[in-house]
């Protein structure tokens, strides 16, 4: 009811601005990395696993991609990633070190849980969970668990699941380095602290709203939009044109940049707003060179940039700066903008936002 939203509009807002506290809660008393954090038998867990299998949906899946990422950067673990509909369905080779890790804010999510069932019949034993409520299917059936702290989300457009599913990943990133021997209590230390930071670092992120909703009225007026990632941030944009297209309406897409000349670039006219997420990481040059190819075809850019990255606004290149370059951590700060943008741009269409037509917050029927 109205008094539950207190000064927001609609569900979505109010889980959009609950994040800070919901990553504060989700890392709450973590100050080591331990394998007992997902469950007593992770110690041994991780010691027999040789790679991670990731099975999820929708912005769950996302949020896998990500971890991919993370996984492999830090563990050195091979990582595979799979829509749950899909591999349930397919031929796959198992194999019996895979630890399965479903990602679900439900737990409820039936294409999920029959993926695990499948992984689990084809031989492989070890499953852990990242859920958002705990005493769902999922966590039941799995043998270990992180339960994220985001709190119920209402909005059938995921919000703060999806940020605490991402501090979640990035934990089991470095407690399988531990478990590898691959991190160094420096390391350790040095990842805690940034973790710990990201409440604060998300309130930051949050002002910028009266920023984004500028942009949000000029991308109420157009019917496609395409975002632009690159690296850990290809998956962040994914989510971003999901959010957009989930609420808005818009039809959107996401493209690694490097791909943009392989197809989309033809797409490109001064009607399309691409939207760029572009902190200064690894691959920000190579970002920068797929940015003039849009502009070259007279593409309007909306980048999403941070303290570092040196991109300059000028005519047909806007550009809001995320306050801090926050290194490996950065895609949890660059999906609140997007958030951001898709929940005013549908504000400023007139849609119902926390129930988008045809689809539900939870599917738990195939
Ligand atoms: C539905 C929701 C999405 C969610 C997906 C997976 O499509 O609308 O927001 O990402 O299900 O849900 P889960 O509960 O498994 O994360």
């Amino acid at each position: 009811g109205a008094a539950e939203l207190g000064p927001y509009r609609h569900y979505m807002q109010k889980e959009i601005f609950e994040q800070a506290r919901a990553l504060g809660d989700t890392l709450e008393g973590i100050t080591n990395i331990m394998p007992e954090l997902f469950g007593d038998k992770a110690y041994r867990v991780f010691k027999e696993i040789d790679n991670v299998l990731i099975l999820a949906c929708g912005t769950s899946y996302y949020a896998g991609m990500t971890a991919k990422y993370w996984i492999e950067s830090i563990a050195k673990i091979p990582v595979n990633v799979e829509i749950a509909s899909e591999y349930r369905y397919r031929d796959s080779v198992p194999n019996p070190k895979s630890l399965i890790v479903t990602i679900s804010q439900s737990g409820e999510t039936a294409d999920t849980l029959a993926a695990l069932k499948h992984a689990r019949e084809l031989g492989m034993p070890h499953s852990l969970t990242i859920c958002n409520v705990s005493t769902s299917a999922m966590v039941r059936e799995c043998e270990l668990a992180y339960i994220t702290r985001a709190g119920v989300e209402v909005g059938v457009a995921s919000t703060k699941a999806f940020t605490t599913q991402l501090a979640a990943l990035f934990l089991l990133a470095l407690t399988l380095a531990q478990s590898k021997d691959r991190l160094s209590e420096v390391q350790e230390q040095d990842h805690i602290k940034d973790l710990r930071h990201l409440p604060v670092a998300i309130t930051a992120v949050l002002a910028l709203e009266p920023q984004i909703i500028a942009w949000a009225d000029e991308f109420a007026r157009k019917e496609n939009a395409l975002f632009l990632g690159r690296g850990l941030h290809y998956p962040i944009a994914l989510e971003g044109a999901l959010k957009l297209k989930e609420i808005s309406y818009i039809h959107a897409e996401a493209y690694p940049a490097g791909e943009l000349k392989h197809g989309p670039l033809a797409l490109v006219t001064k009607e399309m707003p691409v939207v760029t997420v572009a902190p200064n990481d690894t691959l920000i040059e190579k970002l920068k060179s797929n940015m003039q190819e849009v502009r070259a075809r007279g593409g309007e850019l909306y980048v999403f940039a941070d303290a570092d990255s040196r991109i300059t606004p000028s005519e047909g290149v806007h550009v809001i700066r995320l306050p801090e370059h926050y290194g490996m951590l950065s895609p949890i700060l660059h999906t609140v903008p997007l958030q951001l943008l898709a929940y005013h741009t549908a504000l400023a269409r007139g849609t119902d936002v926390d129930k988008p037509r045809n689809l539900a917050k939870s599917v738990t029927v195939e």
